[in-house]
């Protein structure tokens, strides 16, 4: 058997499906412009995971959405666009200079009264958020921040969930190295731990599949909370 694959085919590949399936639109050009223009690194999803987001929050018919790692609203913008009249989605971004961008970029989409960004480290922004009134349950939680809080991130979504909420996590894979078991590199350990939580939780069922593209070779987690 031969293994055709390479990045240039995957990239090529991924273009084909873009380019048929994800509709070139000059909002989401613009917050990448914008996040580009700012010194932002290149670490958004690609358009057709965005696209696979907002299929995903559709599907489960999500009117709440708490996203952990906002970056400059890329991700944000695919999943808020997604909601219907009335939705809601909280992002929570450690960085001030990424919030501003990404403030900027939800508001030129027009999203400004569906999308917040709150400034902070997660792990900071998610006790004071949990003990607002009304905070919570979400119907759906991207999580794509610091991967070493990954395992602390599912623990906060399983907190904040209602049975058949979905938790997403981006960046799982990461070259393969997730199956390293000596790894010491912080954000693999941090996945790991997360995956041996997932696997010990009787409240979540769940699978990740491994993804490559523009983004290199990742993947993302999908869980559903089932009680
Ligand atoms: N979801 C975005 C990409 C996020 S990149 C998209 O696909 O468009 C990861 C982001 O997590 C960065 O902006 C980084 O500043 C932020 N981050 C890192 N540590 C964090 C923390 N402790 N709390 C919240 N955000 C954090
Ligand atoms: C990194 C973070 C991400 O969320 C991502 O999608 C790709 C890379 C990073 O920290 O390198
Ligand atoms: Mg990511």
């Amino acid at each position: 058997m031969t293994l055709p694959s390479s990045l240039d085919q995957w990239n090529a590949v991924a273009g084909y499906i873009t380019e048929r399936l994800v509709p070139a639109d000059d909002v989401l050009t613009a917050a990448l412009e914008a996040s580009e223009a700012a010194g932002l690194p290149s670490i958004a999803v690609s358009p057709n995971e965005g696209r696979l987001l907002h299929l995903l929050a559709k599907v489960q018919g999500a009117r709440t959405v708490l996203e952990i790692g906002t970056l400059g609203g890329y991700s944000t913008i695919w999943l808020a666009r997604a909601l219907p009249e009335g939705g809601r989605l909280i992002s929570l971004e450690y960085d001030p200079a990424h919030a501003d961008v990404a403030r900027a970029n939800i508001a030129r989409a027009g999203l400004d009264k569906i999308a917040e960004v709150r400034t902070g480290a997660a792990l900071d922004t998610l006790p004071r958020m949990a003990a607002e009134p009304g905070a919570g349950p979400f119907d759906m939680f991207f999580i794509d921040a610091d991967k070493q809080n990954n395992a602390r991130y599912v623990e906060w979504a399983l907190r904040l969930s209602r049975p058949g909420s979905l938790v997403i996590v981006d960046n799982v894979v990461r070259d393969g190295k997730v199956a390293d078991a000596v790894s010491k590199d912080p954000a693999i350990m941090g996945t790991r731990e997360m995956f041996d939580l997932i696997a010990a939780e009787p409240r979540l069922e769940a699978t990740a599949v491994q993804t490559v593209g523009p983004k290199g070779y990742d993947g993302f987690l999908l869980a559903r909370v089932v009680s």
